[in-house]
């Protein structure tokens, strides 16, 4: 099957089996192996990716569904000259980060988040990346880099 998408914000199309999730699309046909593959049942968020900007797990979406939609993944996320973007830095700076296995995972889901709600809570970020298991960090660290970059970000659009 043909699939065509717009991916990191390119025109993209790709030959692949029809029956195959987004995830294996994007990894081993696509070669963007940002995107993790844990539990593939939907329980972990390693494969988590924005589709048409919502956070989805790939390993539960049908490539077919992703269509003529519109996919973020990891790699399109930093800047073109590959440096981490503010979330991601953060994430270094707070040691968000230890094994890094679900780190694309929890950086769309923070994306996500912070796309819908400049301003979340603390709480609001626990519950959006609910869905995201870290087995290294005990999540504070994630939580303060979501924090700390959202109140940058508005900072940086003068209503802190
Ligand atoms: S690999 Fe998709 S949710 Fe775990
Ligand atoms: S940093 Fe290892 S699973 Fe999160």
């Amino acid at each position: 099957m043909k699939y065509q998408l717009t991916l990191n914000g390119k025109p993209t199309e790709v030959e692949a089996p029809g029956d195959i999730s987004l995830l294996s699309l994007l990894r081993d046909h696509l070669g963007l192996t940002g995107t993790k593959e844990g539990c593939s049942i939907g329980e972990c968020g390693a494969c988590s990716v924005l589709l048409d900007h919502k956070l989805v797990n790939s390993c539960m979406v049908l490539a077919a569904q992703a269509n003529g939609r519109e996919v973020i993944t990891i790699e399109g996320i930093c800047p073109s000259d590959g440096s981490p973007n503010d979330l991601q830095d953060a994430f270094i700076r707070y040691g968000a980060v230890q094994c890094g296995f679900c780190t694309p995972g929890m950086v769309l889901a923070g994306e996500a988040l912070l796309a819908a709600d400049p301003q979340p809570t603390r709480s609001q970020i626990r519950e959006a990346i609910a869905g995201n298991l870290c087995r290294c960090t005990g999540y504070q660290q994630i939580v303060d880099a979501i924090e700390q970059t959202a109140q940058s970000r508005r900072e940086r659009r003068g209503h802190a």
